[in-house]
């Protein structure tokens, strides 16, 4: 297959300074531009979770829609967005997050998965876990079984990968940068 033919790491593109100055920012639009690592990257995050029941795939705004999107195909797996306050046009349940600075808010619509639905969170990386516990607990709002998370991405100095882990959410991640 592709995840074993090819360094997905390698076509992780770091560009210094970026938003600002001592940020290392890790751009994974090198790895999507990629045939093979687009494919290896999707292979690879839903691999432990194929011979699991899984019914729908929760991606989180922006780069998640598309890994999600990907990963729900593949796993033949319905996909719902969790998207940024305001964007989605029917009724929806909010949770708010810590930024650096301040607070934002991540939605997902209220009839979006049924009570008891086992359903995969989906994203590109994972920091400070901020994005993600928050997208967990809109899961669990609604009343959905969150049967894992898993990002190409974990920066693990920043501890988000650990408090997916204590909330009982297992946590995959194809790579680690410090
Ligand atoms: C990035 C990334 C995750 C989140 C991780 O998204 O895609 O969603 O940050 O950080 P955290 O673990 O500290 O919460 P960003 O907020 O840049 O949004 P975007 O994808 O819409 O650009
Ligand atoms: N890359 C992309 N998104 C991020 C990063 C990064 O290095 N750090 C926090 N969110």
């Amino acid at each position: 297959t592709a995840s074993t033919e090819i360094d997905i790491k390698s076509l992780v593109r770091t560009i210094p300074d970026y938003p600002k100055p001592g940020i290392m920012f890790r751009d994974v639009t090198t790895l999507f531009g990629h045939p093979s690592g687009f494919r290896a990257s999707v292979e690879q995050l839903v691999a432990p979770f194929q011979d699991q029941r899984v019914e729908s795939v929760a991606g989180i705004e922006a780069r998640g829609f598309i890994l999600g999107g990907a990963a729900a195909d593949r796993m033949h797996c319905g996909f719902v967005p969790i998207r940024k306050k305001g964007k989605l046009p029917a009724k929806a349940i909010g949770q708010e997050y810590e930024l650096e600075y301040g607070v934002d808010v991540i939605e997902i619509h209220e009839d979006a998965l049924s009570p008891g639905e086992p359903v995969l969170l989906v994203d590109d990386l994972i920091a400070t876990g901020g994005t993600a516990v928050a997208a967990v607990e809109l899961l669990r709002q609604l009343k959905a079984e969150v049967v894992g998370a898993a990002f190409v991405i974990d920066l693990p100095d920043l501890g988000g990968s650990a408090r997916l882990t204590e909330l009982g959410v297992p946590c995959h991640t194809l790579m680690a940068f410090e």
